[in-house]
């Protein structure tokens, strides 16, 4: 009698069961925005420590903001899949039937806001080395035609190690048309997105003309901000304040700030070469691939581009 033959076991994938609120202790709010607070977490089998952004189904749907919801899951998943440092990472996702969840890496030293105010101003190293950082992480960003649209120093945050993990994608813009966007002879701008059903526009006091004038965001918007976060690092406060956005938006339209008198020479000289109206006329928005002409600038002298991810940062003081 012939032998019954074994079949050989079969290998069924199974697949990643979703995570739930139970797989996590929720402990204290990190964060709040105008649909999501963020939630200091542990994860119960491993201790690792996440934050999770809680947002209301119900809100998003009455506000229409589903699709600011959805870019700011498919910016994450595109940066957290390229692996690029300097932001924060989007782990996974779950909802039930309130909310949705979504779970980030854990910025354990907060926000670059609050580093400002309590030492009222950085020392030039510390400026020059965040500086640096932020450069390093918008060439990451555009690299992947992703325009941050909101950057200022409460999305900067810090983790345990004082380098920058940069949030908030809700107001992010993906760039889908950049190749017929190349630069043609003639063309002043690398790379523009146009969509002016859009009306957003970022927080008032790191808002590019641009986005003022023609609610059109180029990449070099985010340098504007950078200019800003700069010169808020060294003096300690944005160079465009007032009592209110509008008398914000008018100085911003017409340059209207000034320079304390002890501003460093080279962080000035930066500051007002990335504070140009004419968005395309900004230094680097001509740039390929990396901001070169801004890394070489003295601001930026003796700074190893190449490390700073690996770098003991300097401590601000
Ligand atoms: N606040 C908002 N998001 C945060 C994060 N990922 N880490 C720490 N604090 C936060």
């Amino acid at each position: 009698m012939a032998r019954a033959t074994l079949d050989p076991p079969k290998i069924v994938p199974v697949p990643p069961t979703k995570r739930t609120t139970k797989d996590f202790i929720f402990g204290k709010v990190i964060g709040e925005g105008s649909f999501s607070t963020v939630y200091l977490t542990k994860d119960i089998h491993t201790s690792k420590e996440y934050a999770i952004k809680v947002c209301d189904k119900r809100h998003i749907i009455r506000e229409k903001k589903t699709e600011y919801v959805k870019r700011e899951r498919d910016v994450l998943n595109t940066i957290t899949s390229a692996g690029v440092p300097f932001f924060v990472k989007l782990y996974c996702t779950f909802q039930d039937t309130d909310s949705l969840y979504f779970v980030l890496s854990y910025a354990k030293n907060g926000e670059l806001l609050q580093y400002i105010k309590q030492v009222g101003a950085f020392d030039i190293e510390s400026t020059r080395f965040y500086a640096g950082e932020i450069l390093l992480a918008l060439e990451h960003l555009h690299r992947l035609h992703i325009i941050h649209r909101d950057l200022k120093p409460e999305n900067i945050l810090l983790d345990e190690k004082m380098h920058i993990l940069i949030t908030d994608f809700g107001s992010a813009k993906i760039v889908v048309n950049h190749e017929q966007q190349q630069k043609v002879e003639g063309d002043s701008e690398v790379t523009t997105v146009v969509q002016r059903r859009n009306s957003f526009v970022g927080t008032a006091q790191y808002v590019s003309p641009e986005l003022l004038t023609d609610k059109v965001a180029h990449y070099s918007s985010d340098l504007w901000a950078l200019g800003c976060i700069i010169y808020q690092m060294i003096s300690g406060l944005p160079p465009f304040r007032a009592r209110n956005e509008y008398i914000i938006f008018q100085k911003i339209l017409k340059l209207d700030y000034e320079f304390p008198e002890d501003f460093d020479a080279d962080a000035q000289d930066l500051v007002q070469k990335l504070l140009v109206v004419n968005n395309s006329e900004r230094l680097g928005a001509q740039d390929k691939e990396n901001y070169h002409s801004i890394r070489s600038h003295p601001m930026f002298a003796g700074l190893d581009f190449a490390t700073l991810s690996e770098t003991t940062p300097p401590v601000i003081s």
